[in-house]
């Protein structure tokens, strides 16, 4: 983290967990844990419990944000949600090309970058996911497909609308698996997002941008993991629905 030049953000992703009723429980329970932190603290929960997670977190320092956004206004797109929707809700933040949807909903980097444009255009913070897999990295192509993701992602995004750009870098071998990368391999990764940011709007501005690492980040690994210059926060999955657990990484990230 480098507090310094820009804020620490820590967003629990709660995939596909959770009913409504358990959204308000848990939310409760996690409010006055992570009270008076010193960064960002996001929830990105379903569609369905997005009302009752506005409601529990209201007045508390937890902002609310979905997992997904449609590129399109309105229209013929069963199954899918639009940017009006989720204003008129008061949802922040929106996760975008997370790697589970590249992997089993067919998203490309191309609908990535329409999706972030939408999410920017109607004022929203992109919380945009980048990250090699296994075989990906073992053929040694990591650094280019990060810098690649990461480009076309922000393909036609100004440099205004980069103020409410997080990336975060998820390498698809860690997330969700227990294998979390190393300190040194995160920072290394974040790094190489960095460097893609660089070469697009300049290094002064690439500094300025906030990117999280994501993939099995828990309350036992954070610490050694945020103490990199590059790491400016975490995109949390299972531990995001563990009230303790949330609020220790909350908390490392507030030192
Ligand atoms: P995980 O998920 O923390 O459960 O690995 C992270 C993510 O997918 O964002």
């Amino acid at each position: 983290m480098n507090k310094a030049k820009r804020p620490a953000v820590i967003a629990g992703n709660w995939k596909m967990n959770m009913t409504p009723s358990q959204t308000t429980a848990l939310i409760n329970e996690m409010k006055p844990l992570v009270a008076g932190a010193d960064c960002e603290v996001v929830l990105c929960v379903p569609y369905v419990d997005i009302p009752a997670a506005i409601e529990a977190a209201k007045g508390s320092n937890i902002k609310i944000g979905a997992e997904n956004i449609h590129y399109k206004a309105s229209g013929a797109y069963t199954g899918e949600i639009s940017a009006d929707m989720l204003k008129e809700l008061g949802v922040e933040y929106v996760i975008i090309g997370h790697s589970e949807r590249r992997q089993y909903f067919g998203e490309t980097d191309q609908t990535v970058n329409l999706r972030s444009l939408a999410a920017l255009n109607a004022g929203f913070k992109a919380i945009i996911c980048v990250g090699e897999t296994l075989e990906q990295r073992e053929l040694g192509y990591t650094e280019a497909l990060i810098k690649y993701q990461t480009k076309i992602a922000l393909t036609n995004v100004t440099e205004e609308q980069l103020k409410n750009v997080i990336i975060a870098y998820e390498p698809v071998w860690a997330i969700g698996t227990g294998v979390t990368a190393s300190d040194d391999q995160a920072d290394e990764g974040n790094g190489f997002v960095r460097k893609a940011i660089a070469e697009m709007f300049g290094a002064d501005v690439a500094e300025t941008v906030t990117i999280q690492y994501g993939g099995s980040m828990n309350a036992k690994n954070c610490e050694g993991l945020l103490s990199k210059e590059h790491v400016d926060g975490g995109l949390i999955g299972g531990a995001s629905l563990k009230a303790e657990d949330f609020s220790v990484i909350v908390k490392a990230a507030s030192k």
